[in-house]
């Protein structure tokens, strides 16, 4: 294995990809009686308004549980993270993360959603994976309408339910997730399981129905195609070289990548979450580069001319941050790595596409 994968692998375990969350989560890192303090003073501070003091949910807004066992359970650390770092755009809960304009740093937001878990009795973590779940969406908005409608919204709006259409939401929430709060509901609140009332089928079907919303909850439906192959990575092969200021050494803004893109430059967009990521919901343009191809293949297939190549992840920036390390190590010069995260940018309002090459 070369230091990369294992730069790669250290990413995976550390931080977010949600493939290792079922191995990582089961050993959470304990926290010090200080930051537990900090940490419940932050709760108490920017949450308890809406979620109540004691963490049940309801307080105000509809907010939902943050101790409901089958939310901890399956949620993963990672998943709640991205909840409180970039919220849910449309809806009262906003993100926290300093980057998008919030007041908490990276950090803060880790040491929060791990004292969630504490607090939580940290429950065994449900292997529930990340694939996409298939099923008839069509037959799947009719058991929307009669079954979830009433709290969830005609429009997925959120009632007294939380909003099932929200973007931000779907592009960071795998398809099992959902599948298993449709399944088994969420403890101690107003969402009970649909286990006795929907067959099996049904519950795939309303789950490929919520997916299917991914682009707004009156697009059409589109069926899965494979990925772009590396070789036709370049965007706008006539275009000019983007120009833009590095944050930071080697970090693109939304707002800069946005720009670019609009201006239709000549680059190469990286995703280097895992694949079916990128399914779920990308950047316009970006071809899936997961962090565990083969670095080699990768770099035999980049052009070498000077094309900027723009890698990001969900993290955000650990998986594309060792992507780019490794490039830069190889000797491409004209690299960046998104600064927000996919999570920034949809937060941000900046446009995505959902698992279609020709889109
Ligand atoms: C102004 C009210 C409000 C505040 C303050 C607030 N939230 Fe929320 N939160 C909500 C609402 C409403 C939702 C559901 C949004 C939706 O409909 O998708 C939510 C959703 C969430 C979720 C997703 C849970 C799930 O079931 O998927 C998490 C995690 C979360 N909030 C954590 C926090 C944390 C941690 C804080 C403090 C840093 C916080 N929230 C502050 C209202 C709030
Ligand atoms: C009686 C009202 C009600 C009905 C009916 C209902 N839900 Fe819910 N649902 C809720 C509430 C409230 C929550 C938030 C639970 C909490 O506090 O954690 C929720 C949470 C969820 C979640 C978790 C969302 C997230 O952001 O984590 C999903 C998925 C969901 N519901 C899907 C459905 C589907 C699909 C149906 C229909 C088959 C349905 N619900 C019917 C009230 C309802």
């Amino acid at each position: 294995m070369k230091p990369t994968s294992l730069t790669f692998l250290l990413a995976l375990a550390l931080l977010v990809p949600p493939l290792a969350q079922a191995q990582a989560a089961r050993e959470l890192p304990t926290l010090s009686g200080d930051d537990a303090a900090a940490a419940a003073a932050d709760y108490q501070r920017y949450c308890a308004l809406c979620h109540g003091p004691d963490r049940a949910g309801h307080a105000n807004d509809h907010a939902p549980s943050l101790k409901s066992q089958s939310l901890l359970s399956t949620g993963f650390p990672w998943l709640l993270r991205e909840a409180v770092a970039y919220g849910r755009p449309g809806t009262p809960m906003g993100g926290y993360l300093d980057e998008i304009g919030g007041p908490m740093s990276q950090a803060e937001v880790r040491r929060l959603v791990l004292w969630l878990y504490e607090q939580g009795g940290s429950p065994e973590l449900h292997r529930v994976g990340i694939d996409r779940i298939a099923g008839d969406a069509a037959a799947g908005a009719r058991v929307y309408e009669e079954n979830c409608a009433s709290c969830h919204g005609d429009e997925g709006q959120g009632v007294t339910g939380t909003a099932l259409g929200n973007p931000t939401m779907l592009a960071t929430t795998p398809d099992p997730f959902l599948r298993h709060a449709i399944e088994h509901g969420r403890d101690g609140t107003p969402m009970a399981g649909f286990a006795d009332t929907l067959s099996s089928a049904q519950m795939d079907d309303v789950t490929a129905f919520l997916r299917s919303r991914a682009t707004g909850w009156k697009a059409e439906p589109r069926p899965l195609v494979p990925p772009p192959a590396l070789a036709d990575a370049v965007l706008n092969p006539g275009g000019e070289a983007p120009e833009f200021e590095f944050k930071d050494g080697h970090y693109i803004t939304a707002a800069d990548l946005d720009r670019i893109l609009k201006e239709k430059r000549r680059l190469v967009l990286l995703d280097t979450r895992v694949a079916s990521m990128w399914q779920l919901a990308h950047i316009k343009g970006a071809v899936p580069i997961p962090y565990y191809s083969d670095p080699e293949k990768v770099v035999a297939a980049l052009p070498t001319d000077g094309t900027w190549i723009i890698s990001y992840c969900e993290c955000p920036r650990a998986a594309a941050d060792s992507v780019n390390r490794f490039l830069r190590e190889k000797g491409f010069t004209n690299t960046a790595v998104l600064w927000e995260g996919i999570g920034g940018w949809v937060a941000l309002g900046y446009p995505t596409a959902v698992g279609r090459a020709d889109d």
